[in-house]
């Protein structure tokens, strides 16, 4: 008589694959990590879920309670058949079972049948003195078949009718994401003149600013802002006033470019930077022509052009185009920071 697979070699066995089936149908709420070491917490997580789902649960220990029952079957069969052996045969039985199941297994795999077992299950049929045996398959081969079999029914039916790595379901969720992530972004970046702050002492937006200008204005206005194709920036003569302070003014202009020349572009309006960045090359664009002496002609720059504003000027009410750089003080104190007028949107 052949030894059984214990209970306890199987009924774990069968468990962890039940558990695993289980964890496919149930839907989970959390959001997915991606990558490598995503996927293991990703499963933990789902696990956690799975066996605080009460359904899961029950289904889980109903599984779990008909393996004992099959297992409690198993052994009366057993010793039914143990009876019914001769008594050097349950001699034998009583060895074998003594041993430890996982030498068995491999020893098992080098055994041959006696003669006489041999006989029993020898076909009919042969070639050349050759002949085949009817050997059963193994049990634990045919367990992992016909589990093999119901998780694959489960697997494609969790696959195609379930959120379980559903790749649409997944997109969505990633998709969703990431929106709300862009949409932040936007709120937080596309502030219009009304939320612009003149940040010509915060260092940082001075520096971002500044790359901003050379990548995008330096063609026109040149690096230093002496100008070119566009006016100088660095001096107290402007072509357009349509706000009150010379911080809004600028922002204005890069926002919604200018009324006269469309060489100007409007860089806000068009999309082509944010209210933050505007804010950051206009805080630069005033540090330049409040804090930094003017490029002259003489030093390549434009020749001024539009009316002098003596209110924005920084050498005070007389613009003598003085290259005498003045002070973070004297900026602040001599143009006072006016809201923006309504008509800038
Ligand atoms: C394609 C060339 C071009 C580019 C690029 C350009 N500008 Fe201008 N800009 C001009 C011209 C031309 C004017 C003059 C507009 C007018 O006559 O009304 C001007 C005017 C201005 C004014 C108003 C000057 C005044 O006297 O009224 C400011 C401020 C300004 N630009 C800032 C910028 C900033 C900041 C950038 C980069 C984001 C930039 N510009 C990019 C061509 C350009």
């Amino acid at each position: 008589m052949k030894q059984r697979t214990p209970g306890r070699i199987f009924i774990p066995i069968i468990m962890v694959s039940i558990i695993a089936i289980v964890m496919m149908v149930t839907p989970i709420g959390f959001d997915r990590s991606t990558g490598f070491w995503g996927f293991f917490s990703n499963t933990w997580n789902h696990f956690v879920e799975t066996f605080s789902n009460g359904m899961a649960i029950g289904i889980i220990l109903i599984a779990f309670i008909m393996l004992l029952i099959v297992n409690a079957i198993n052994k009366v069969v057993e010793s039914q058949k143990f009876k019914k052996l001769s008594a050097e045969q349950q001699e034998q039985y009583v060895v074998m079972s003594k041993q430890n199941y996982f030498k068995r297994l491999i020893s098992s795999g080098r055994e041959r049948q006696s003669d006489e077992e041999e006989q029993a299950i020898i076909l009919d049929h042969g070639f050349d003195g050759i002949k085949e045996l009817d050997n059963a398959l193994p049990q634990w081969w045919l367990a992992m078949f016909y589990m093999g079999i119901v998780f694959m029914v489960v697997y494609v039916l969790a696959y195609s009718f379930t959120d379980f790595a559903h790749p649409e379901v997944e997109y969505e969720e990633f998709n969703t994401k990431e929106q709300a992530r862009v949409d932040k972004w936007i709120l937080e970046n596309d502030i219009t003149i009304e939320g612009a702050k003149n940040k010509y002492l915060d260092a940082q937006a001075i520096e971002e600013g500044k790359k901003t200008f050379e990548q995008i204005c330096a063609t026109c206005h040149t690096a230093n802002g002496g100008g070119g194709i566009g006016p100088n920036l660095t001096d107290d003569y402007w072509v357009n006033k349509t706000q009150d302070s010379l911080f809004y003014n600028i922002y204005d202009i890069v926002y919604n470019g200018s009324p006269n020349n469309a060489q100007m572009r409007a860089f806000g309006k068009r999309g082509e930077l944010t209210g933050l960045a505007i804010e950051k090359v206009a805080s630069y664009v005033y540090h330049m022509n409040q804090e930094e002496a003017d490029v002259t002609e003489n030093e390549g720059g434009a020749a001024p052009q539009g009316d002098l504003i003596s209110e924005w000027a920084k050498s005070g009410a007389t613009a003598s185009a003085s290259t005498e750089p003045s002070t973070d003080e004297g900026a602040t104190t001599k143009n006072t920071e006016t809201s923006p007028k309504d008509s800038a949107q």
